[in-house]
């Protein structure tokens, strides 16, 4: 499974990349809006620097999302998107405009990123778009009492039976345990935030067995 990274923050991009588990990268407008400094001067032009910034450093993938909604719109913008650099995977929600715009960005070539999913139904739209990926958002879906990753589990299902190439990018993770059903599935992606990453590797019997070994290593002499 891949890891991309759920942040639009440079410094949380170097250090997921700094230890090694970095795939890609995925933003949304809320993201790029924390990492904004001054919310009254920043353009759509800052806005395509910070997506070109994040291009140089991350190897992967990385979603820049529309800000439109009419197809039309959507496809002058993911083409303006697309025009930043190679890696850039265009995001189109799930709406029935945006199934036009992912339909002809797709068409021409650009990867589309089908975000705003919570039905199978949407995941099967996106894939016949020809989405290169498919994002549930599994935490949204817990926060109304709904089972996120049975989600998840319903669209590797279908895609599968029909071979779809679409890869299933799960989002909206809020914990590790997200990680691991999402592994336990067979999704192709993770979009972690950074705090997770951080989450994953800790385990307590870790840390006390750790210490225990530097008290007993201290019978280790030099020389
Ligand atoms: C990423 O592609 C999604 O936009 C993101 O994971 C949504 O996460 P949230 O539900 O925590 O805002």
């Amino acid at each position: 499974m891949k890891f991309f990274i759920d942040t639009a923050d440079l410094e949380e991009i170097k250090a997921a990349k700094d230890l090694g588990v970095l795939d890609g990268v995925t933003t949304n407008p809320s993201l790029v809006a924390k990492i904004v400094q001054d919310p009254d001067n920043f353009t759509y032009k800052d806005f395509k620097d910070h997506i070109a910034r994040i291009c140089e450093i991350a190897d992967g993938p990385v979603s820049a999302e529309v800000t439109t909604l009419t197809a039309g719109e959507m496809i002058a913008q993911g083409e303006d998107l697309a025009s930043i650099d190679d890696n850039v995977v265009v995001k189109c929600p799930l709406t029935l405009e945006g199934l036009k715009a992912m339909r002809h960005l797709s068409g021409s070539g650009i990867r589309i990123n089908a975000t705003l999913v919570f039905s199978p139904a949407q995941a099967i739209l996106a894939a016949k778009a020809g989405a290169a990926y498919v994002s549930p958002f599994v935490g949204r879906l817990d926060d109304i009492s709904t089972e996120g990753m049975a989600l998840v589990e319903q669209i590797v299902g279908i895609y599968d039976n029909y071979r779809f190439p679409t890869e299933v990018l799960v989002a909206s993770i809020r914990h590790p345990q997200h990680v691991v059903e999402a592994a336990l599935i067979g999704a192709d992606v993770a979009t972690i935030p950074y705090k997770v990453i951080g989450q994953l590797v800790k385990h307590p019997l870790t840390d006390t067995g750790l210490k225990r070994f530097m008290d007993d290593a201290a019978v280790i002499r030099n020389g």
